[in-house]
């Protein structure tokens, strides 16, 4: 569809609902915002790929915090602001005085005074990461209210220790791109194996809690002692009550048979994520140190969970869409084989971050948001 055709379908009203809001977990939004977030990220894309510019925020400061490493997320924040005007900064966490003490709720009181959006990850230690974007929230919302100051300074969860939501949106538009509609698609989310580190929880738990929304048949496979937190697990049981299904199995083979859409990755085992809590707030790194040693020999036990053309073999005509959030342990959570044929795939799957992550900032930031559009556009043929 053309810009024109996709701005033509966004609906105001709609629109509204996602002004001013921060995205902290795709569960608390409901399907018609997260829909709306999509339908913007597609009348963005369409802009940025047709040359039409789209910036909306001029001489705004996009700032962002990463407690973790990146690559995609990191340039996708960085491009997102930049395709809206804003000026994108990116720190790392130890560079601030959260590393000094200082509470998230004081830094987020500074970053209401001097930023405009921010973007935060905070993904490595099991229940600290959301609640760390929760209290920056709270942070900035409490010193906009006590100053009287009008400004929304949304705030976008870039992965933290529940969910990592613009990567699972950017897959579901991926998956809305190759399948239209997802009802009754078999999806497996499954560990794979790894030997580089005990990776967060929470991409599989996002992508459980989300697609099991819109009818799919998820199965998350993993090996004993693997589990997701267990609110997670509730939601995408709750989430699947609505035309879908959502079923856990310890074998990647059932997970994967007949399945349309595979997304095979590894994370942490639970009891060594749960020890690492202690660990951190001690500080004993030595201690953290041991602990991903023993995650590592944990996983190394585990070498048959990956995706490799036997497992793929299994899958609806052996020809199952391939999906990673990258990167991925090459000959470990996939064979070599598999990631070739799935390259351009997993690469189209990651060029939506950057549309998703545009979308919540400008639903977020701009009132009158398709009038805004509709001139910008209509600028660009005169
Ligand atoms: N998938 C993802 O979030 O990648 P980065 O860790 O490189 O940001």
């Amino acid at each position: 569809m053309s810009p024109r055709d996709l701005l033509q379908a966004l609906d105001q009203p709609a629109l509204d609902a996602i002004h001013r809001r921060s995205l902290l977990t795709t569960q608390q939004w409901s399907d018609a915002d997260l829909a709306t977030v999509r339908s913007l990220a597609r009348t963005l894309a369409a802009f940025d790929r047709a040359g039409l510019s789209t910036a909306l925020c001029p001489a705004e400061l996009a700032w962002a915090v990463f407690f973790d490493q990146s690559t995609r997320t990191k340039s996708a924040w960085g491009g997102a602001a930049a395709r809206l005007g804003m000026h994108p900064v990116i720190v790392e966490g130890s560079s601030t005085q959260v590393s000094h003490g200082e509470t998230a709720v004081e830094t987020g009181a500074m970053l209401g005074m001097n930023a405009h959006a921010m973007g935060i990850r905070h993904d490595l230690i099991l229940g600290e990461g959301n609640t760390f974007i929760r209290d920056v929230t709270r942070g900035i919302d409490e010193y906009l209210d006590a100053t009287d100051d009008p400004r929304s300074v949304p705030v976008v969860n870039l992965q933290c220790d529940v969910d990592h939501p613009t990567q699972t949106m950017a897959d579901l538009m991926w998956l809305e791109e190759m399948f239209g509609d997802l009802a009754e698609k078999k999806i497996a989310v499954s560990w794979a194996y790894s030997p580089s580190y005990a990776k967060p929880l929470s991409v599989p738990q996002g992508l459980v809690t989300l697609l099991t929304r819109f009818g799919a048949q998820v199965t998350l496979a993993h090996p004993p002692g693997y589990q997701l937190i267990d609110d997670c697990l509730d939601d995408a049981r709750s989430n699947a009550s609505n035309g879908g299904s959502f079923r856990v199995v310890d074998d990647m083979d059932e997970a994967f048979r007949d399945a349309d859409i595979v997304y095979p990755k590894s994370w942490g085992a639970y009891d060594l994520m749960l020890e690492r809590v202690a660990a951190n707030a001690a500080g004993d790194t030595a201690e953290l140190a041991e602990i991903e040693k023993r995650a590592l020999a944990r996983n190394a036990k585990h070498t048959d969970w990956i995706c490799d053309e036997d497992k793929m073999s299994l899958t609806a005509a052996g020809e199952a869409l391939y999906l990673h959030c990258l990167p991925a342990d090459i000959g470990s959570e996939v064979s070599p084989g598999v990631m070739d044929r799935y390259k351009v795939d997993v690469a189209r799957q990651a060029n939506y971050k950057v549309y998703a992550i545009m979308a919540l900032l400008a639903g977020a930031k701009v009132p009158n948001l398709k009038p805004r559009l509709t001139e910008m556009a209509g600028e660009a043929s005169r």
